[in-house]
């Protein structure tokens, strides 16, 4: 069986004012009745095909983390808990250290982002299965989204050699590239986006990061072997895992590696990073506005009006994202959406 290690340690601020400190996006119900990381826990409740998946979290995420797999009825094998964030590379280092230990050396890790709405179909399913037969033979496997637009916020991934059986090996792997290479890449036309899930074995993530990235494999090993586990909890020891560099696994690994295989699918899959992600994927009416909540548009085009709280009315915008949460409003172009992060910097240096 499959072993779903689920990372759910992101601040995802450019949600704000939806994401706070204390509430980061993959626990807010973005779309539909479930939060983001409740739908991906639902993803892989199959216990035919899955363990109970292992969760990968920040300290002070433990309580939602434990509450919101109670509310959905699914059994974890374990939330870990990083005592600071270091970033993705500490966190599948520290996850692939424990399902080694506990599942043996061979056993496959699906590893998932918790901020993404995937829908679950035969596509989906068939891109696991080919993920899940690359894996055993060795490889890192990427699934790959084909891009639509030279977005900045993904890495990419060109398309190598077939290995049959739906897989391919992985050419070049470019994470994040500003808009000038992303335009190249886009118009390249061999290049997929890095969906942000990936499925290996145990001990082939370990061997890849002990020669790409031996100073995280260390300090997780060392913080897995030092820690202390109360009911579902793993503690990590707070100074090892603090040794280890903040890196994310993609700059870490995924571009240095020679050993990625990625499977091209066609899943419907969206990353909901920032504001205009959540607009493309929500439910337009006639103008194409998206509202939600306690909201009532007026020639209004092509926005995204939500609101938690009090009424909000907007009148006479195009393009827009109108965002009001119980104690703070977003007001904001739709196509700028990426730079809430910076905006939310901003506000954290204001207090
Ligand atoms: N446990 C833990 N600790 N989880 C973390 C940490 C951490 O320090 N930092 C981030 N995460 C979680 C986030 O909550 C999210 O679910 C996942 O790891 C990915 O992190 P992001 O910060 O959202 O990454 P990204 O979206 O910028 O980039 C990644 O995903 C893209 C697709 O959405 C990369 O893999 C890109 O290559 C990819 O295209
Ligand atoms: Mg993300």
């Amino acid at each position: 069986k499959i072993v779903p290690v689920i990372m759910a340690g992101g601040k995802g601020t450019r949600l704000w004012p939806l994401s706070r400190a204390t509430a980061a996006k993959q626990f807010l119900k973005v779309v539909g009745e479930e939060t983001l990381f409740q739908s991906t826990l639902v993803r892989v409740g199959d216990t035919a095909q899955y363990e109970a998946p292992l969760v990968v979290t920040n300290e002070e995420f433990r309580f939602l983390v434990a509450e919101q797999a109670r509310e959905q009825g699914i059994a974890l094998s374990g939330i870990v808990l990083e005592p600071v964030a270091r970033n993705t590379a500490a966190a599948v280092a520290v996850a692939a250290r424990i399902v080694a230990d506990r599942f043996g050396p061979d056993a496959a890790l699906l590893l998932l982002p918790s901020d993404h709405a995937i829908t679950v179909d035969a596509t989906y399913l068939a891109s696991i299965e080919a993920a899940a037969m690359a894996a055993r033979n060795g490889k890192l496997v990427t699934f790959g989204i084909t891009p639509t637009e030279p977005a900045t916020g993904y890495g990419y991934i060109e398309l190598g050699a077939d290995l049959g059986h739906g897989a391919h090996s992985v050419s070049r792997f470019v994470e994040k590239p500003d808009a000038n290479k992303a335009e190249a890449l886009l118009s390249a036309g061999n290049y997929y986006w890095n969906s942000g899930m990936f499925l290996f074995r145990a001990a082939t993530i370990i061997g890849e990061l002990e020669r790409y990235a031996p100073e995280v494999m260390t300090a997780a090993s060392e913080a897995v072997a030092k820690a202390t586990n109360d009911i579902d909890f793993i503690r990590l020891d707070t100074p090892a895992f603090t040794a280890a560099p903040s890196i994310s696994i993609d700059y870490a690994l995924m571009e240095k590696t020679t050993n990625a295989a990625i499977v091209p699918s066609a899943i419907k899959w969206s990353d909901l990073g920032s504001w205009d992600a959540v607009w493309k994927i929500g439910e337009t009416d006639a103008d194409g506005n998206v509202v939600k909540g306690n909201a009532t548009v007026h020639k209004t085009r092509n926005s995204l009006v939500m609101s938690r709280n009090s009424h909000l009315a907007v009148q006479g915008m195009d393009g827009v994202a109108v965002i009001a949460s119980e104690d703070a409003v977003f007001v904001g172009r739709l196509d700028d959406a990426q730079e809430v992060g910076n905006l939310v910097k901003l506000l954290a240096s204001d207090k």
